[in-house]
């Protein structure tokens, strides 16, 4: 057995070390600093209670992007030097955000042990390669991103730290290869066990859903599907679900080899960055060739993201996680006996508080920020979740997870064709859809982002808009003034959540205003930093009757979009005329 000694390491505060809510992305640039990695591991380590660390066992690994290898190496010298008695590595340093949340919650090593928490290196749906971005998270015993608590004593630890310890001699181990490698340090032995990236996730998935009724689904020539990884970790699972495990054909799947690079792309689910997927499903300017697949999903590069298409056919986020929770008791068997719950972040439409009160579920609307999805679940109160920007899951692990979410859309298009998977027509993602709006109504919903805007006057457009909420009938007045084809605001306020599980109160999450109809129009506003603001509007028209919710989106939601315009000055503010992206 190689024996390692601990070497302590002198070093100073490095600035900017704050994680945000999902950890630290920096450039590989500033990663690559002499001790910037190490700091921040060993301030980690620092405000981990100690038993979290010594003797415990952590997972390693991420999305597989560039600089991830090497942080591997740095992250299981340190964690020798700091008495922790083993690291777990998904093969090629590789694990979905999910699957990480998964093996801290699921899996049992050789020795009974289970995982204490773990280091997640991905910077997300960011860019990858050496100018581009890289990130560190840490989640803990739940399979949950770390508390505010936690990061709050990290940053902490950055700003005072002047040593950090690690075993400069152990040499580095294999990740490429499966197995358990054994050193022997001053505490005892410490073990790297390299093991397979999917075999613990896809465990999972199939306790969760009937992979049977999906196979039959995918076995039906009438029906076709088209995954695509954006080159991310997603690939993997991919792979291995939806090739191996469900009997898909390979040209069912698309840029799903992982690259530390994403192919020099965004590898980010939405309609602008999932190009190859939308133009394949009908949805591009050009139109494809031959006929488009019945169902499409992508996912961004640590797979915690999706997106849903079907032919022709762009699912929104909102009502994907509506859908879903309509769905899930009949369909999903992890749900059979019942949803414990539901929640949406509070931009996310609400389309799922429709499909809670029509079901008598206990309904939550949250901030934006999984954690409170996590502590939710964590209490019993919480099955299914989602939020406007492409996330969705369920208490089955405490990360959003974008396979999860494509397996439960097949589930609900298997559980709706099991009858007639050999019939003429396949019941598709619009028919479900289409359905779903005739029964709980839709809601017609757009984001418009302005970035890049003048920090102050982004301020003062929200200052405003909060003095507007003293007098509804002043708003009301305003508004009649603008479109007399919309209807009264009922409620105004500045969005506030107090977690009913720790107690914790979170403000100024967003202003809103609600119609009696059950629109709403949302304002948020993000990174007040010196490279300007970005002011966020929800716009969201609710629409009950069956014979109206087949209308154009952007003709349904005109007169909301110009009361949100005028209401909020926001052209006068920002010397805006247009916004930078609409979704
Ligand atoms: C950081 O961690 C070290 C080692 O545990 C500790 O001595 C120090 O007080 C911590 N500093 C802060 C600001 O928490
Ligand atoms: C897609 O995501 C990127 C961020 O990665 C964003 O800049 C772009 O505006 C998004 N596009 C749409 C249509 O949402």
């Amino acid at each position: 057995m190689v024996l390692f000694t601990v070497t302590r390491k002198e070093t100073a505060p490095i600035q900017g070390q704050k994680p945000g809510t999902s950890g630290l992305r920096k450039k590989v640039t500033v990663f690559k600093q002499p001790n910037y990695l190490h700091n921040f591991v060993q301030a980690t380590f620092n405000a981990l209670s100690p038993d979290k660390v010594r003797g415990a066992t952590i997972v390693v690994s991420g999305d597989g992007r560039y600089f991830s290898e090497e942080a591997i190496q740095i992250i299981i010298k340190m964690a020798a030097a700091n008495g922790v008695k083993g690291v777990w590595v998904g093969q090629n340093g590789l694990l979905s955000t999910p699957a990480v949340s998964a093996v801290i919650r699921e899996r049992v090593g050789k020795d009974g042990s289970k995982a204490a928490g773990g280091f997640i290196l991905t910077a997300s749906h960011n860019p990858g390669g050496p100018h581009e971005d890289f990130g560190i998270k840490y989640n803990m015993e739940n399979g949950g991103p770390a508390p505010e608590g936690i990061t709050d004593k990290i940053y902490a630890n950055t700003t005072t730290i002047n040593e950090y310890f690690i075993a400069e001699d152990l040499p580095d181990v294999d990740i490429s290869s499966i197995g358990i490698t054994s050193f022997g340090g001053p505490d005892g032995s410490f073990d790297v066990d390299v093991f397979d990236a999917t075999d613990d996730y896809v465990k999972l998935m199939k306790s969760i859903f009937d992979f049977e009724i999906i196979k039959k689904l995918l076995a039906s020539p009438k029906f076709s599907f088209c995954y695509d990884a954006l080159h991310g970790v997603a690939g993997i699972y991919a792979k291995r679900i939806f090739l191996e495990e469900l009997g898909a054909s390979g040209s069912s799947l698309i840029n799903c080899t992982p690259k530390e690079d994403f192919g020099g792309g965004h590898p980010d689910p939405n309609l602008t960055y999932a190009k190859e997927l939308v133009a394949r499903l009908g949805l591009g300017k050009s139109s494809p060739e031959g006929e488009p697949p019945e169902f499409g999903a992508a996912a961004d590069g640590d797979a915690d993201r999706n997106m849903i298409l079907g032919k022709r056919f762009f699912v929104t986020p909102s009502d994907s996680v509506a859908i879903i929770a309509a769905n899930a008791v009949k369909a999903i068997p992890y749900f059979n006996s019942g949803l414990k719950g539901v929640a949406r972040s509070m931009p996310t439409s609400a389309a799922l508080d429709v499909v809670a009160k029509n079901l008598n579920l206990k309904f939550f609307e949250v901030p934006t920020g999984w954690k409170f999805f996590g502590n939710l679940m964590d209490a019993g109160v919480c099955s299914v979740c989602g939020e406007e920007s492409f996330g969705t899951g369920s208490d089955h692990i405490r990360e959003k997870d974008g396979i999860w979410a494509v397996l439960a859309w097949l589930s609900i298009l298997a559980y709706r064709n099991k009858d007639n998977v050999d019939g003429d027509k396949l019941v598709t993602v619009q028919d479900i859809v289409e359905e779903h709006w005739a029964t709980y109504g839709r809601h017609y919903y757009t984001r418009y982002d302005y970035e890049n805007v003048d920090a102050s006057a982004a301020k003062e457009l929200m200052a405003a808009l909060v003095k507007l909420q003293s007098s509804l009938s002043a708003v009301n007045e305003i508004i009649k003034g603008i479109r007399s084809d919309v209807a009264e605001v009922v409620e105004a306020d500045e969005f506030e959540y107090k977690d009913p599980v720790d107690g914790s109160v979170s403000k100024h999450q967003g202003i809103r205003y609600l119609f009696g109809d059950g629109s709403r129009l949302v304002f948020r506003l993000s990174g007040t930093g010196s490279e300007g603001a970005t002011i966020r509007l929800y716009i969201e028209q609710y629409e009950k009757d069956p014979s109206k919710t087949g209308r154009d989106s952007q003709d349904a939601l005109a007169p909301l979009v110009d009361v949100a315009l005028k209401l909020s000055k926001m052209e006068e503010f920002t010397g805006r005329s247009a916004p930078t992206v609409i979704t």
